[in-house]
């Protein structure tokens, strides 16, 4: 049984990844650590608050008193950290955060684990762990930059970061290599392609698109719309995960995507015409800088070496996203209106002051 550290749990990834676990591995304890930034939400948590084997603490990463003691409370096996700032457009106005969060939050979370899995904590060259400990930092594709209009990204192309977010997460890639090389620590890094589902905070393209649609206001598309994601449904990111966790080589790097490769003005129709709505909604804005034309995911190494694959096509995963935010639509009014941030007040701070 792990006891596994779900950093950013609130979030978008990391709520659905709690989600996903809780309905496909049930029988591991589950302990949710996230600050609750403007982007964690723990009202989309709220029907499993309560259940047997999953804790929530609010902390944040880079609190290492906190953390350490988050791993001696919890005897934490696994960790999976999510928490990051992952906003590109916040990251042009607010580097800083970025950096302390994706990087040092990193680093202090890798300094915990091997403080507590190592055999021999006071012998600085020790390389001995627990059996069944894993540290998996989950990345992005944003990290090796952009494509022209052939290629793919694979595990070896080099790292080039364009904005202040990718160049954090390309950061701590490395940090968490070199605790791999230098001190042993089991560690994967995961890299993947864009996620879109259920519960993503409407500051990012789908649901923003999808809700504008919905009440009939402006469709706003950087530029000439022509940049190019490659799209996966967030329960076959959470399934990748759960695979390398559990089967990947320590030490490796796993590029995860669904050769879904789309251009953003084509996923704005697509939402117009499944909601009945007018292209005249659409209003093209100024680009922003440092904008990645093309990212593309050569997915070879988890399906052949792991066996992993995405489970859902594009269309469907598309039908099912915008049908949940149709029938969701009080959880996208709580967000937008901010009362989503008043559910830990409600919740678990009245517990704490007990
Ligand atoms: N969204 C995507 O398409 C995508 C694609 C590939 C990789 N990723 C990566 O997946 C991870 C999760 O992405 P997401 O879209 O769910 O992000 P998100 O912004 O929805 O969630 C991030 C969570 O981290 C928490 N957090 C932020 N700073 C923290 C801190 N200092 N301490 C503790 N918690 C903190 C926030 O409160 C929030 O709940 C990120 O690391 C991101 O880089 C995202």
């Amino acid at each position: 049984m792990m006891h596994l550290l779900v950093t950013g749990g609130a979030g978008f990834i990391g709520g659905n990844f709690i989600r996903w676990m809780k309905k496909n591995a049930p029988e591991h304890l589950i302990v949710n650590v996230d600050a609750l930034t403007y982007a964690g939400n723990l009202e989309s948590l709220s029907d499993i608050s309560e259940d047997e084997g999953y804790r929530f603490v609010r902390a944040d990463i880079r609190d290492r008193t906190k953390m350490e003691e988050i791993f001696k409370t919890f005897d934490i096996t696994h960790v999976v950290n999510f928490a990051a700032e992952s906003h590109v457009d916040r990251s042009i106005v607010d580097p800083e955060v970025f950096l302390t969060t994706n990087i040092i939050g990193t680093q202090v979370l890798l300094d915990a684990a091997k403080k507590h899995w190592n055999l021999a904590p006071d012998d600085k060259y020790s390389r001995d762990y627990r059996e069944n400990v894993k540290f998996l930092q989950v990345s992005t594709d944003e990290v090796y930059g952009a494509l022209g209009k052939e290629g793919m990204f694979s595990e070896t192309t080099p790292l080039s970061p364009n904005s202040p977010y990718s160049a954090a997460k390309a950061s701590a890639d490395l940090i968490c290599r070199a605790y791999s090389e230098t001190f042993g620590l089991p560690v994967n890094i995961t890299r993947c392609s864009n996620n879109y589902g259920p519960f993503q905070f409407p500051e990012k393209l789908i649901p923003l698109m999808i809700h504008n649609c919905i009440k009939g206001k402006s469709l706003p598309v950087y530029g000439d719309g022509m940049q190019i994601r490659d799209w996966l449904h967030v329960s076959d990111h959470c399934s990748a995960i759960y695979t390398v966790l559990t089967r990947g080589t320590s030490g490796e790097v796993y590029n995860i995507g669904g050769n879904n490769e789309r251009a953003n003005i084509d996923i704005v129709k697509l939402i117009i015409k499944t909601l009945g709505a007018k292209e005249e909604l659409i209003t093209y804005v100024k680009d922003r800088p440092g904008h990645d034309r093309r990212y593309a995911i050569d997915n070879t190494k988890i399906t052949t070496q792991l066996g992993w694959s995405p489970s859902y096509t594009f269309e469907n995963g598309m039908a099912e996203t915008i049908a949940w935010y149709q029938n969701n639509a009080s959880w996208m009014e709580h967000v937008l209106s901010g009362e989503y941030a008043d559910y830990y007040e409600r919740m678990y701070a009245p517990s704490f002051e007990s």
